[in-house]
């Protein structure tokens, strides 16, 4: 969500993903009847090396079941609804008449078994939240006793003819249900979570025993899949590539540098954003280390220009997205020749917009990227990792050689330093700012700090201080310094940084960084602030 290179907006007619080249792999359709924790199924399912894609529910049931001789097994998500809600999402029994077994968790147990003729009763009956102990009788994978995550008001109260109770809890007599002769399961717990004890080992048996599914979703044979699909795609021809220097558009380019060697040139657009020493790495990494053809663009000037006299942060996000594309889309036909486009889109995007064209309500990320690419850029897209999760994106990075410094890089705004200086810009302040930053991150990163917090940097605000040095009154610049802990940067905590640490870092800005003379450490919370400041 933090990439610097655009997301283009047009129409994607089409894209390359390993699938266009190998030979089908077991799929497992995720049935998303609005679950906060869709996501984290398919993530499951992939971390047991079963190849997954999420469906809304109400998408046609060919596409849910897509290539029949590859599909292996349907999972029903739970949901916020209620079975008795006017417009509650709509169970259709031809999900259970694809020959397949088909786990249902939670609403998808609910709906199901409704569907077929059992009682469901309303929420008023008395719902279970939070941990609850299992007592199972046959549920493959789990002991006799153990903790499960129960989150359901709703709940079973009798089972369609042919269905057995192989689990219960205190508050549920249904905690778990099979039926349709072994080829249902269903859960009222959720697997999926981490509080789950025995959730994994109850997703693997579903997955490997009952569906049969292979672990064949490795990201070594999804590299070399997706390196063979994207030749054969690209043929004689030759394709450009943002490079921004984060995680995804690094490991994009370099394994489409793996794929086409030099028939792939890079872009690397320096917006004079960035930070500290930044831009050399980026050149140093990709030109010099794994000799890809970089074309790296030194616009800072231009950024700058733009953004002189611009104080209204989403003006700021304007004019730099604006002046990217002019740059980008000028190197791009500097590079003639060249007919794709690659784009770091990943599976989460593909998702969100999947939810917003009709699926149910999904927890949706804020993206914030510059715009897209002029439409007489008559590129065609490769998007090799439409279907990949972060994690996935990682892996590939990993294993295509990728330091670990940018593998596990924290997250940098496309808009970069410009949203952390409120106010003008200026060269000045960007100097400032750079040092400060450097600073705070040099010690996060000696201390340990760095890779156990999410997100760390420095903010140079526009107010000046009073303050003494010697026996002489300054007046001068404030530094804030902010650092979070966050599952997604939707919801974030203040980092409880260690007095030394924040006491080291506040000294050594003082006392190196010209025109600062204070520091101040952010504990806000978000929500209700934000994690950037502008
Ligand atoms: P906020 O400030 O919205 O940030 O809590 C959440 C995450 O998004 C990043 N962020 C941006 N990323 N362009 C980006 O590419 C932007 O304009 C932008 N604004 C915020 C922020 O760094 C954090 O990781």
């Amino acid at each position: 969500m933090t990439e610097t290179v655009s997301h283009d907006p047009r129409p994607r007619e089409t894209t390359v993903t390993p699938q266009d080249a190998s030979t089908p792999q077991d799929t497992i359709a995720v049935v998303d009847f609005g679950s906060q924790y869709t996501q984290l199924i398919a993530r499951r399912v992939r971390e047991e090396g079963v190849f997954c894609r999420i469906h809304p529910c109400t998408a046609p049931i060919e596409e849910i079941v897509g290539d029949r001789a590859a599909l292996r097994g349907i999972v029903l998500s739970g949901g916020p609804a209620s079975v008795y809600w006017a417009d509650a999402p709509v169970m259709r029994l031809e999900l259970l008449e694809q020959g397949v077994p088909v786990l249902g968790i939670c609403y998808g147990l609910q709906a199901t078994i409704k569907a077929l003729g059992g009682a469901v009763a309303p929420g008023d009956a008395g719902g279970e939240y939070g941990r609850t102990e299992l007592h199972a009788e046959a549920v493959p994978g789990a002991p006799e006793r153990s903790v499960v995550w129960m989150s359901h008001g709703d709940r079973v109260e009798s089972l369609p003819a042919g269905f057995t109770a192989i689990a219960s809890s205190d508050g549920c007599p249904f905690a778990a249900v099979e039926g349709l002769e072994g080829r249902f399961l269903g859960l009222q717990f959720h697997p999926e979570v981490s509080h789950t004890e025995y959730g994994a080992a109850i997703l693997s048996d579903f997955l490997h025993d009952r569906c049969g599914a292979g672990r064949g979703w490795q990201m070594g044979s999804y590299v070399e899949d997706a390196s063979r699909a994207i030749r054969e795609r690209v043929g004689d021809g030759r394709v450009i590539c943002g490079l921004s220097g984060g995680v995804d558009s690094s490991a994009l380019a370099l394994l489409l540098h793996h794929a086409l060697g030099d028939k792939l040139t890079c872009i690397f657009v320096d917006n004079g954003l960035l930070r500290q020493g930044e831009a050399r790495q980026v050149v140093d990494t990709f030109q010099g280390a794994f000799g890809l053809r970089l074309q790296a663009i030194d616009a800072g000037d231009e950024f700058l220009a733009a953004l002189t006299g611009v104080t209204d942060p989403e003006a700021k996000r304007k004019a730099i997205g604006k002046v990217f594309i002019d740059v980008f889309a000028r190197a791009a036909r500097d590079c003639g020749d060249a007919a794709f486009l690659a784009q770091g889109t990943l599976y989460p995007d593909v998702i969100e917009s999947m939810a917003a064209h009709g699926g149910p309500t999904m927890t949706i990320k804020t993206h914030h990227n510059v715009g897209g690419l002029p439409d007489d850029l008559k590129f065609k897209l490769i998007e090799p990792f439409r279907e990949l999760f972060k994690d996935e994106v990682r892996q590939v990075g990993r294993l295509l050689g990728l330091p670990e410094a940018i593998v596990s890089r924290h997250p940098f705004p496309g808009p970069g330093l410009a949203v952390r200086i409120p106010g003008e810009i200026t060269r000045e302040k960007l100097a400032t700012l750079r040092a400060a930053d450097a600073i705070f991150r040099e010690e996060l990163t000696r201390s340990g700090w760095m890779a156990r917090t999410a997100q760390a940097f420095a903010v140079l605000l526009p107010v000046r201080s009073v303050g003494v040095m010697g026996d002489v009154r300054t007046y001068e610049s404030v530094v804030a310094l902010r650092c979070v802990d966050t599952p997604d940067f939707m919801t974030a905590d203040w980092s409880q940084l260690p007095y030394e640490l924040l006491a080291l870092v506040s000294s050594r800005i003082i006392n190196e960084v010209a025109g600062v003379n204070r520091v101040v450490y952010d504990i806000s919370s978000k929500p209700p602030a934000t994690i950037e400041w502008e």
